[in-house]
């Protein structure tokens, strides 16, 4: 009989910038405290790009990580997906500068617009390609400069956002190994509990509206907790259910991280002890689409994750969209 062809993740990769902000540092700057935030999020720390560091700058750090865990050249790699908030620029693409700075002279690059579920809706694009035969080595990548879009004078959203970038590279394998299942899900009815208002064809960008703030992120953090907790738990058994496995079969959960609360809401409904869940957003904060990737390729260098494992990701974000997907390490 045929072997299956799968996607595989073959390296992971990540960058986060040096410059740390910690609670403390928004008790100066907005009506906040230490103890709010740590209890209220489980946020201790965040990094912030410098000025002079783009998105694409990050992106290249972590995809160069992951290509070289994946012992690949730059000239195998046939796609480059990227899935971003914050691009370099409106037009290109910041899949195409990337691929520029890089040079990966035999791929296509684009970029893919799905907030904090950016990542795994690249992988799982990815995984079509690749068991399609389109493509046979592909770079997804989630990256951030959330502090470019972030309101400094707003408390209910400036404390949670941090920037970074994480990368996978993903090729074909008949061993068994790789994504199993994907699941993507949105409701653009909801769209306006996480957004930018202004500075698209809806409401052009103006001084007036820049000054109060309307180009940043705005984000309605109540509604947005409780579709998050309920859709990441359903998107999470559904990939498990999808590759005929059950709870206990689930050697470690990657969720998005953009609230300690959030996780463990989604720990206790999956019925997984906490130890299979992995957490790093007390060091980073919510870092959108490269939250999912970063904590991947942590998870990965540092062991936790072995041959054989059952891992699921599973993330959500500004649509609303979110999904999941289930690899066999
Ligand atoms: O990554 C994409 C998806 N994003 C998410 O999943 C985020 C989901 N939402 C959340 O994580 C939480 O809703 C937040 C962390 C954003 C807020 O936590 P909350 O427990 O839902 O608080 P809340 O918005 O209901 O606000 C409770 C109180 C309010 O004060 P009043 O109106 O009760 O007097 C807020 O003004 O907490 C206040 N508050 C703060 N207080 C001190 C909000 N932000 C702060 C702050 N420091 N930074």
């Amino acid at each position: 009989m045929e072997k299956k062809i799968r996607a595989r993740i073959i390296g992971t990769g990540s960058y986060t910038p040096p410059r740390r902000m910690i609670n403390a540092d928004f008790e100066k700057i907005v009506d906040t405290s230490d103890e709010w935030i740590v209890s209220r999020t489980g946020i201790r720390e965040r990094r912030i790009a410098d000025d002079d560091m783009t998105t694409s700058d990050m992106a290249v750090q972590a995809v160069q990580r992951a290509l070289e865990m994946a012992r690949c050249t730059h000239e195998d790699i046939d796609a480059l997906i990227v899935g971003t908030v914050t691009p370099d620029y409106k037009v290109p693409s910041t899949a195409c500068v990337i691929q520029e700075k890089m040079g990966m002279p035999n791929a296509v690059a684009f970029d893919n617009l799905a907030a904090c579920a950016g990542f795994l809706n690249g992988l799982s694009i990815a995984r079509s390609f690749i068991e399609c035969g389109v493509y046979r080595k592909i770079v997804v990548v989630g990256v951030e400069k959330l502090s470019s879009i972030t309101n400094y004078k707003d408390r209910n959203t400036c404390v949670l956002f941090g920037d970074a970038a994480g990368a996978a590279v993903v090729a074909p394998d008949d061993s068994g190994a790789g994504i199993l299942s994907t699941f993507m899900k949105s409701a653009g009815s909801l769209r306006e509990l996480l957004w930018i208002p202004v500075g698209g064809t809806r409401n052009p960008y103006s001084r007036e509206n820049a000054l109060n703030g309307s180009d940043k992120l705005r984000m309605s953090g109540s509604d947005v907790f409780k579709v998050a907790v309920r859709e990441m738990c359903t998107s999470a058994l559904k990939v498990v259910d999808d590759a005929g496995l059950e709870r206990k079969d689930i050697a470690l959960v990657v969720p998005h991280q953009a609230n300690i609360r959030i996780i463990d809401a989604l720990t206790k409904r999956l019925g997984v002890g906490s130890d299979k869940v992995y957490v790093n957003i007390d060091m980073y904060g919510n870092t959108s689409s490269a939250s999912v990737p970063l904590a991947l390729d942590e998870a990965n260098r540092s062991g936790r994750i072995k041959p054989g494992d059952h891992v699921v990701m599973v993330a959500f974000g500004g649509g609303l969209i979110w999904g999941s997907a289930l690899v066999r390490w």
